[in-house]
C-alpha cells in the first residue's frame, strides 16, 4: 500500500452519470487482489476528504475506477480533466478469496459491477454474471468485458428478464445448485439482504463487498463500521477487514 501521485488520463462518461478514470502513476500500485479499493483525492479544493473507488483495473503503472456520479465528490471528480494531477491511496482493504476451482455466480447491482469487474476477469470462463441494471442504456458500461457469461435483469423490462437480479437469480439457480457454486455479490444494501435470504437456508459460499462511508480508509477513524456475529470483536472496519467478508458472517 502506497500513496501516489498520478496524472488523469481518461475521464470519459461511459453513459450519463458513469464515468471511467484512469490515473497513471508515478510507480506501479502494486499487487492487487479483486475487491480491493483506493482512496482517490478528488482534485478539486472543496473536496476535503478522499472517496473510497474499488479497483476496476491496474497494470504496469497505471490504475482505472468506474463510478456513477452520486454527490459532490463524484460531481467534481467527473468535471476533472486530462492531466489533472490526483493522489492515490492503495491497494487497501481485504479482497474477494478466489476457490482454486469451481464455479463462481457473481451477482452485481448498478455501479456494483465496478467492485466485481476485476474478479470476473480473473475468473474468466468459471463465472458467470448476473447483473442487475435500470435499463438497457446501462448495458454500455459492461463494454469491455469478454468471455464471460451475462445474464441480465432490468427493472424496466427492456433487456434479459424483467426484474430485480435476485428473482433472476432465483430463477435461474436450481441448475448450478448441484455444482456446489461460491457466490460473490457486490450492490447496494437491499440486494445483499434479499440475496441472504435467499441463500439462507442451504447457508451457500457467499462473499460480499460491502460499502460505509469511509474518512481514512486506513482502519484509523473507526468511521465505517460493520456489524458481525463474531462474540467478541462484532465490530470490523470495512476498510481494514472488509470491504470484502463472508455473507454468513455479517451481522445484516
Ligand atoms: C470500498 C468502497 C468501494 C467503492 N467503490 C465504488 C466504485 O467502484 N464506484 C462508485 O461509483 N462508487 C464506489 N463506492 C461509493 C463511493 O465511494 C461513493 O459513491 C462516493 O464516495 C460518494 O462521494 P460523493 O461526494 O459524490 O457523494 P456524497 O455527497 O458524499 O454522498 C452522496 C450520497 O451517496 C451516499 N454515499 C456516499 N458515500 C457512500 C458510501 N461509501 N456508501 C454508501 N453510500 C454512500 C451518501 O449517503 C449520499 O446519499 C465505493 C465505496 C466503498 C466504501
Ligand atoms: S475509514 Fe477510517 S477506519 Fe475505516
Amino acid at each position: 500500500m502506497d500513496d501516489m501521485p498520478g496524472i488523469i488520463t481518461e475521464n470519459s462518461a461511459l453513459i450519463p452519470g458513469y464515468h471511467r478514470l484512469t490515473v497513471r502513476l508515478e510507480r506501479p500500485l502494486g499487487k492487487v487482489s479483486p475487491g480491493q479499493f483506493v482512496m482517490l483525492k478528488v482534485p478539486d479544493p472543496e473536496v476535503f476528504l478522499r472517496r473510497p473507488f474499488s479497483i476496476y483495473d491496474a497494470r504496469d503503472r497505471t490504475v482505472t475506477v468506474m463510478y456513477r456520479v452520486v454527490g459532490k465528490g463524484t460531481d467534481a471528480l467527473s468535471r476533472a480533466r486530462k492531466k489533472a494531477p490526483v493522489m492515490v491511496l492503495g491497494p487497501l482493504g481485504r479482497g474477494f478469496s478466489i476457490p482454486p476451482a469451481g464455479a463462481c455466480l457473481v451477482i452485481a447491482g448498478g455501479i456494483g459491477y465496478a467492485g466485481v469487474r476485476m474478479l470476473l476477469k480473473r475468473l474468466g470462463k468459471r463465472a458467470a454474471l448476473f447483473l442487475g441494471i435500470t435499463g438497457k442504456t446501462e448495458l454500455p458500461l459492461l463494454s469491455d468485458l469478454k468471455g464471460v457469461e451475462v445474464l441480465t435483469a432490468t427493472l424496466d423490462g427492456s433487456h434479459g428478464y424483467h426484474g430485480n437480479v435476485v428473482s433472476l437469480l432465483k430463477e435461474r439457480f436450481a441448475p448450478h445448485r448441484s455444482q456446489g457454486p461460491t457466490i460473490f455479490a457486490c450492490g447496494p444494501k437491499g440486494m445483499i439482504i434479499s440475496l441472504k435470504e435467499f441463500l439462507e437456508p442451504d447457508k451457500v459460499p457467499c462473499q460480499v463487498s460491502i460499502e460505509e462511508r469511509m474518512a481514512c480508509g486506513l482502519g484509523l477513524c473507526f468511521g465505517c463500521i460493520a456489524e458481525t456475529k463474531d462474540d467478541t470483536n462484532p465490530f470490523k472496519r470495512v476498510c481494514k477487514e472488509g470491504p470484502v467478508f463472508d455473507l454468513w458472517d455479517l451481522s445484516l
